[in-house]
């Protein structure tokens, strides 16, 4: 699977550390050729000669080493490799590399390099769950770097949670995954993929508002799909609690109309697909203080209704993207009420899908569509959200390639 690929490991210094022999085992073993650079810190706990032995190279582990400067440069090192993978990539490290810090080997080819980075974090769970370790994973998903667990469970220090690194046959995945996508065919290469996703919240009052179940997991997936057809993607995001995607440029929004104005702002794009669930109206009386309950009446709740994202673009006369994607969610009756909405909108293909309570569809991890078109519907069968969204952006890429 591997075949000819130069991974450079990056050994981070933590108990997982022990774990990386296998992981260099496994590239190798996949036809891949395997450079170690190893901070000080992760010496500690696997020594240079084992991971040397197991990948028959040198092990790289001083920034200011005569021999290695010779042999090899540190930058160049940062760039011989196919694919950069931090394991067990440490909270040091982390916040080494989310704010540009080069001070040793390692940090010093994590800035250098030109190359996709992949890490594996592995650390205490408090750790892991501390607001600044937050920050810096949001920054370096933000600049491209993908990640690749921590898993939950029992960790060395005696603690549960998260922070234990991924298994090194699931990183070799996540590596072969990444390899796999790289040669996959790129239809969208060169076009812009503007994508909504998740809710809208609609102010009451300072504290309250009105919301929906949508989780936004099928919107983000087809952010990822389109992003790994070669698109470029913005991605305009209500408020949910999905991290934004690697290589995505991920703007979030509270409400339907700054949802409005940022997909007004993404213009122009290629396509556009509407997949947020966006409240259709919102409280017209928005309260600057907090509600009370005061006396025995219940406050009334006087609705307006919000901008149609969908049918606004559907109908935007110079920047209407080339094709425009709607969504519909429907608790009975789908194809029925998608067909009527599909010859209201305006768009040029709208994906049908029932949200009942029963389909576990909100929220959950699996999906059936149906794509309804001038020419007709598809139903696909029910599948997971990423396959879905692979199976869409599929269909939505040979539409546009299609002669007009
Ligand atoms: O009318 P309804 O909300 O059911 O239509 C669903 C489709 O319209 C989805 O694609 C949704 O993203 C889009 N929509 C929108 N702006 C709204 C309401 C819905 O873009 N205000």
């Amino acid at each position: 699977m591997l075949s000819g690929k130069r991974v450079l490991l990056i050994v981070g210094g933590g108990i997982a550390a022990c774990k990386t022999p296998e992981l260099a085992r496994l590239i190798r073993k996949a036809g891949g050729h395997v450079r170690v650079i190893l901070t000080k810190a992760g010496a500690e706990f696997v020594t240079p000669l084992t991971l040397a032995s197991l990948t028959g190279e040198k092990v790289h582990d001083a920034l200011f080493s005569l021999t290695d400067e010779i042999e090899m440069g540190h930058i160049e090192l940062s760039r011989s490799a196919d694919l950069v993978v931090v394991a067990p990539a440490t909270a040091d490290l982390m916040a080494k590399a989310a704010h540009g810090l080069a001070n040793d080997l390692a940090s010093t080819a994590l800035l250098a390099t030109d190359k996709p980075v992949l890490m594996a974090p592995a650390m205490n769970v408090r750790m892991w769950l501390n607001p600044a370790t937050r920050r810096n994973i949001a920054t370096l998903r933000d600049d491209g770097i993908s990640f690749i667990g921590p898993d939950e469970g029992e960790m060395a220090c005696g603690e549960y949670g998260p922070g234990r690194m991924a298994e090194p046959a699931a990183i070799l995945a996540t590596i072969e995954a990444h390899f796999v996508r790289e040669v996959a065919p790129k239809p969208l290469a060169g076009k812009h993929v503007l994508i909504t996703a998740g809710p809208t919240h609609e102010p009451i009052d300072p504290v309250r508002y009105i919301a929906n179940r949508s989780s936004g997991k099928q919107g983000y997936a087809l952010a990822e799909a389109a992003r790994d057809s070669g698109a470029r993607v913005t991605l305009v995001s209500g408020p949910v609690t999905l991290p934004a995607p690697a290589g995505i440029r991920t703007i979030r929004v509270e409400t339907a109309r700054e949802m409005d104005e940022a997909v007004e702002q993404a213009l122009p794009a290629d396509i556009a697909i509407f997949a947020a669930a966006v409240a259709d109206w919102r409280v017209a009386d928005e309260s600057a203080e907090k509600r009370k309950k005061d006396g025995n009446a219940i406050p009334p709740l006087q609705l307006t209704e919000n901008p149609d994202i969908l049918a606004r673009i559907s109908r935007h006369g110079s920047k209407r993207p080339c094709l425009v994607v709607g969504f519909a969610a429907e608790t009975g009756k789908v194809l029925e009420h998608a067909k009527a909405k599909f010859a209201r909108k305006g768009c040029d293909l709208l994906v049908a899908n029932d949200v009942s309570p029963a389909s576990g569809v909100m929220g959950g991890d699996r999906n059936r569509v149906h794509l309804v078109s001038p020419e007709g519907v598809e139903s696909l069968p029910e599948m997971g959200k990423g396959e879905v969204a692979t199976a869409l952006i599929a269909r939505f890429a040979e539409r546009l390639a299609r002669p007009a």
